[in-house]
């Protein structure tokens, strides 16, 4: 390069002097702005390709070119910081001219309302067909005394039946019960004290609510609900305890619908009888039925337990088993609405996925 080579650099800085401060005067955006400084710093940029012109710089020019470039070098970096400062001032004067951001207004994705649950609709349908028959609606607690949930009805210590109900247990004595059964010992209690009083011995009391087992297939879950019902008076048959069940039946799934009692076992009843309902899915009960996968084509459906009231019970209750007569029972209001609506994974009922909910 000829003696003027330090002319000819200063004269291609000029230009690129001129081209970038236009350039980044115009960015109108920090991602622009940045694009424009790479295509003049970058490894391929337009300086670049003026340093590669100081090969040709005589040694004793080199140190003047060398500053021209330097000089130019800190131009640019200062011209780029002061186009970045301003561009974000711009954005934030716009952000703060703009129409107020509301975060109180409501969002435009719309919700869809929910509804109750299916075992809770099962749930309210069944208190509200019992409020009808007379019977009052009463809580019971979900953590129980071992005496409220076992012994007071009668359970022998250690007897398998308690096995059958096998439940989470706290410190000693206390359980999250098992049954709603509990809710009997709480109530025959309660109305001892009040024929103590001189009341006449006569309740006739319904409970829901979750109940706790150790179990887990399709139809058993380790949580689930139940209903208990139970009416104690003076000359109480199992006469009326079928006629109320039955009433139950017909209010639930259709006026006729049978219901049969099968012996069974239950400490605190004598005697006790499981529940069925004649099949809601097959209905048929002419020797027709070929096939159904509900009732495995019995024709019928356990739904609950039931039985008069044993007079232990009565005894540890404070009750005269000699003056009072009752029956009661218990029911699993899931079983019922997987009855009612074909379901046959009870898991499904806790799961909660939308896909599922949104079917009732
Ligand atoms: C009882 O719990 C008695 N307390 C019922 C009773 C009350 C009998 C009053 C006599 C007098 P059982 O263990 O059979 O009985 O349960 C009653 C119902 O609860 C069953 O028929 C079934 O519908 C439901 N059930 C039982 N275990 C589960 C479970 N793990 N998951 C879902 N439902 C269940």
């Amino acid at each position: 390069m000829s003696a003027d080579a330090v002319a000819t650099i200063q004269e291609r800085l000029d230009a690129l002097g001129n081209r970038f401060e236009a350039a980044f005067a115009a960015a109108p955006t920090e991602h622009e702005l940045r694009a424009e400084q790479a295509k003049l710093l970058g490894k391929k940029g337009e300086l670049t390709a003026v340093l590669a012109l100081m090969r040709d710089v005589p040694a004793d020019q080199r140190p003047a070119a060398g500053a021209l470039v330097n000089a130019f070098k800190v131009k640019v970096e200062s011209r780029f910081e002061a186009c970045l400062k301003a561009l974000g001032n711009a954005a934030l004067r716009t952000e703060l001219e703009a129409r107020p951001f509301d975060l109180t207004l409501p969002g435009r994705l719309s919700l869809g309302r929910g509804h109750v649950h299916p075992v809770l609709a099962v749930r309210d349908e069944l208190l509200e067909i019992f409020s009808d028959l007379g019977f009052q609606s009463v809580d019971g607690p979900e953590i129980e005394l071992e005496a409220n949930n076992f012994t007071k009805l009668a359970f022998p210590p250690d007897h398998p039946a308690t096995d059958m109900q096998d439940t989470f247990w706290f410190d000693s004595g206390v359980l999250l019960r098992t049954h709603t059964s509990n809710v009997q010992v709480r109530e025959m209690i309660a109305l001892a004290e009040r024929v103590k009083q001189g009341a006449r011995p006569a309740c006739a009391i319904v409970s829901a609510g979750a109940v706790y087992r150790r179990d887990d297939d399709v139809t058993h879950s380790p949580m689930f609900n139940q209903i208990e019902g139970f009416l104690v008076d003076e000359h109480v048959s199992m006469a009326e305890l079928r006629g109320v069940l039955s009433a139950l039946a017909e209010r639930l799934y259709g006026p006729g619908t049978a219901v049969r009692f099968r012996p069974s076992y239950f400490p605190f009843v004598e005697p006790g009888a499981e529940v069925d309902v004649a099949c809601v899915f097959c209905h048929v009960d002419d020797g027709s039925r070929s096939s159904c996968r509900v009732c495995k084509t019995t024709g019928w459906l356990e739904i609950g337990g039931c039985g008069m009231v044993h007079p232990e019970v009565f005894r540890h209750t404070g009750l005269d088993p000699e003056r009072v007569t009752g029956f009661a029972f218990g029911m699993g209001i899931d079983r019922i609405a997987m009855l009612r609506y074909g379901i046959p994974n009870i898991r499904l009922l806790f799961d909660n996925d939308p896909r599922f909910l949104a079917q009732f």
